[in-house]
């Protein structure tokens, strides 16, 4: 088995009272172990949706998802999610939230403190162990949120728009922050953005989405090393290039 993430003509319809929405339609994808594929695509596209069928959060109208050979049907300790809005617990310190899914596994807790702090410090937040979640920036909230998913050691780690949230320079941060993590953990990523920047800054592969429902328009393999230099003229060119494409199907991206 070579594929680390198999989706197969996935499907989702969203039924309400008198309506249908067609959100996801023959949605196929392989990814390998230790890829960062970014999923770009125009606001309400579908994105969000892709990663919470993987999560196993929502269920398909069709198709299928494997990880690690498995077929997926609920959630699981195999994928870890990281949210836009951080979706920590406010009434847990930092400490705590990391050890949430742990616990949830019954890991005792010597363990569970063991592989908190392993987590803490690869995020940077040692020193804030016994915070609340109240008491932290932007930036430090989805540090926590990133250790969260990583604790679990996840195969594979689904992140949707995990930065969108965070000022510009703050996201810059938090990129390189997350390349000297996949360096140490080797971890599969799903990155959901809506930033050409990003997607170029970081993935090994740009699946650019259509417009609802979404199905794959265009895969761009990303050949360069990273870290990468954002004003060189080959990331500059797959940029602008990107961007016209889109700009040519009149696609609003956000
Ligand atoms: N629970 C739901 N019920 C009905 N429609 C939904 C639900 N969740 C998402 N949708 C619709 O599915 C489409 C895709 O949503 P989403 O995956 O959140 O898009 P994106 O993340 O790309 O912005 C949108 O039209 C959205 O309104
Ligand atoms: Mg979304």
């Amino acid at each position: 088995m070579t594929e680390h993430l198999e989706i197969k003509g996935l499907k989702k319809v969203f039924k309400t009272d008198d309506d249908e929405v067609v959100a996801i339609e023959d949605f196929s994808l392989t990814v390998k172990k230790g890829e960062l594929i970014s999923l770009l695509g125009p606001s309400g596209c579908g994105k969000t949706t892709i990663l919470r069928l993987i999560a196993g959060l929502i269920e398909s109208s069709g198709g299928e998802v494997l990880v690690a050979g498995n077929s997926v049907s609920g959630p699981g300790s195999d994928r870890g999610m990281v949210f836009q809005e951080f979706a920590l617990f406010p009434w847990r310190s930092v400490r705590k939230n990391i050890e949430f899914g742990l616990e949830l596994s019954g890991i005792p807790k010597a363990e569970r403190h063991t592989r908190a702090n392993e987590y803490l410090e690869m995020v940077g937040l040692e020193r804030f162990a016994n915070s609340r979640i109240h008491e932290l920036s932007g930036g430090m909230k989805q540090r926590v949120g990133i250790a969260r998913a990583l604790a679990n050691d996840p195969e594979v780690l689904l992140m949707d728009e995990p930065f969108g949230a965070l000022d510009a320079q703050t996201r810059n941060i938090m990129q390189k922050e997350l390349l000297k993590i996949i360096e140490k953990t080797d971890k599969t990523i799903l990155f959901v953005t809506h930033s050409v920047d990003e997607a170029v800054f970081l993935s090994d592969r740009i699946v650019v989405l259509t417009k609802r429902p979404a199905t794959i328009k265009e895969i761009i393999d990303v050949p360069w090393p990273r870290p990468r230099d954002r004003a060189s003229p080959d990331v500059t060119a797959m940029r602008k290039r990107i961007l016209d494409e889109l700009e040519k199907e009149n696609v609003m991206i956000g």
